[in-house]
C-alpha cells in the first residue's frame, strides 16, 4: 500500500472534514502517501488532487464543509461545456492507473454509494465509501454523520419559531431539507416540539391538517408549529393537490399554498419559513465529529488490510464494512411502523394522516 486517494462527493454537510482527517491521519502514520481529488469524481476525472498531508489536515476537525471541495458529477454523466453529457468513467481509471493508486476512499450520500460501485465493477477494483447526508437515508447503516448537525440546526430555528409564534398568536410553517425521506424533520420536529410534521413517505390529507390544528385551539393553544419535509406531498383525497390555492405569480411551493389553505380555512395567520442550506453549514456537533471518526479511521483499518467493496457503516457502537451492491441505490425511508413514528404519535404530533 503506497499511495490512496480520497474524494468528496454530493451535497455537502458537517463532518466531512472530520472524515477526511479521520482517514489520512492512520494512512499517513502508516507511511501511506494520501492524495485528495478536488471535487468529488469530477477531480478524479479530471486529475484534479492535492496532497493530503498533515499541514493540511490540521486543524479540520471542527470544519464545516470539505477543504477537498464537492460536486455532484457522476463519472457516467461527465457535463459537457456545451451541454449534454458523456460517459468518463475510462478517464476516472485512466487517472487511477495514471497515480498508481492502491485504494480509493469515497465520502459521500446516496449516488456516491451508486458511483463507487459503478466504478468498482468497471476499473477501479478497490474502493472503501463513507455515507454522508443530513438526510440520514442512505441503506445499510444505523445513522450518516451530517444528520446530528442538521438536526441541530432544525431543531434550534424551531425553538425561535416557538417564542415569534406565540406571541403573534400564529401557524408556523417550516420548510426542512429531506427529498426522498422525511428523518430530519421527524428528528428536527420531535426535538423541536413540532405540532404536526409532514414527511415524503406518506402523503397528508388536508384535512388532517385542519382537525389538528382546530384540536389544538380548542386546548387553547393559540399558535402552532408545522414542519415539512421538502419532499412532503398532499395526499389524491378528497381536496387534492388541486384544493392547495395556487395564487396568482410564480409558482409557489407546497409550505406557501399550505400557508394560504390554512389562513383560508380557520382564519390563523400563517408564516412560512424555508431553511434551506442553512441546515447543510456551519460545525459539525461532537457527535458528527465522533461518528466521522469511527467511520473514517474503520475505512482506514480497512484499506491497510486491503479489504475494500464495502461501505463502512454504524451498527450500534462500532463501524463495519458493508458490501456495496447491498447498499448501492438503496434509499432508507422511515418505515410506518418505526418506533420514531411511535414515539411522535404518543407524544401527540399529528404525521398528517
Ligand atoms: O442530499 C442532501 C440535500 O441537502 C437534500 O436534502 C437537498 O434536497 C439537496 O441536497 C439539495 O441539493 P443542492 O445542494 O445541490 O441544492
Amino acid at each position: 500500500m503506497k499511495r490512496v486517494g480520497v474524494l468528496t462527493a454530493g451535497g455537502d454537510c458537517p463532518g466531512i472534514n472530520a472524515a477526511i482527517r479521520a482517514v489520512t491521519l492512520p494512512l499517513l502514520s502508516s507511511g501511506i502517501e494520501v492524495i485528495g481529488f478536488i471535487d468529488g469524481f469530477k477531480g478524479l476525472i479530471e486529475n484534479r488532487t492535492v496532497p493530503l498531508d498533515l499541514p493540511r489536515i490540521s486543524g479540520v476537525l471542527t470544519r464545516g464543509g470539505t477543504i477537498l471541495g464537492t460536486s455532484r458529477v457522476k463519472p457516467e454523466k461527465y457535463p459537457l461545456p456545451g451541454g449534454g453529457k458523456m460517459d468518463k468513467t475510462a478517464q476516472a481509471v485512466e487517472t487511477w492507473e495514471k497515480l498508481e493508486l492502491d485504494g480509493l476512499v469515497c465520502i459521500g450520500g446516496g449516488g456516491t454509494q451508486e458511483n463507487s460501485f459503478r466504478l468498482m465493477n468497471r476499473g477501479i477494483p478497490r474502493i472503501i465509501s463513507l455515507p454522508k447526508t443530513i438526510d440520514n437515508d442512505i441503506a445499510g447503516t444505523d445513522v450518516c454523520f451530517g444528520y446530528d448537525s442538521a438536526m441541530a440546526v432544525a431543531s434550534e430555528a424551531i425553538d425561535r419559531l416557538h417564542t415569534t409564534a406565540s406571541s403573534h398568536h400564529r401557524c408556523m410553517i417550516v420548510d426542512v431539507m429531506g427529498n426522498n425521506a422525511g428523518w430530519l424533520a421527524l428528528g428536527a420536529g420531535v426535538a423541536g416540539g413540532a405540532d404536526i410534521i409532514l414527511v415524503p413517505e406518506w402523503p397528508f390529507y388536508q384535512e388532517e391538517l385542519i382537525m389538528a390544528l382546530e384540536r389544538r385551539r380548542s386546548l387553547g393553544k393559540l399558535f402552532s408549529i408545522v414542519v415539512v419535509a421538502e419532499g412532503a406531498r398532499p395526499c389524491e383525497s378528497s381536496l387534492g393537490d388541486t384544493a392547495l390555492p395556487q395564487t396568482s405569480g410564480p409558482p409557489q411551493n407546497l409550505s406557501s399554498r399550505l400557508a394560504v389553505f390554512i389562513q383560508d380555512e380557520l382564519g390563523i395567520e400563517t408564516r412560512v419559513t424555508s431553511l434551506g442550506h442553512v441546515q447543510r453549514g456551519g460545525i459539525p456537533t461532537p457527535r458528527d465529529r465522533f461518528l466521522a471518526t469511527l467511520l473514517g479511521t474503520r475505512a482506514a483499518e480497512e484499506v491497510r488490510e486491503k479489504r475494500f467493496g464495502a461501505m463502512v457503516a454504524v451498527r450500534g457502537e462500532e463501524a463495519v464494512p458493508v458490501p456495496l451492491e447491498e447498499v448501492a441505490g438503496k434509499k432508507k425511508i422511515i418505515p410506518p411502523d418505526h418506533p420514531w413514528v411511535a414515539m411522535a404519535r404518543r407524544i401527540g404530533i399529528s404525521l398528517g394522516q
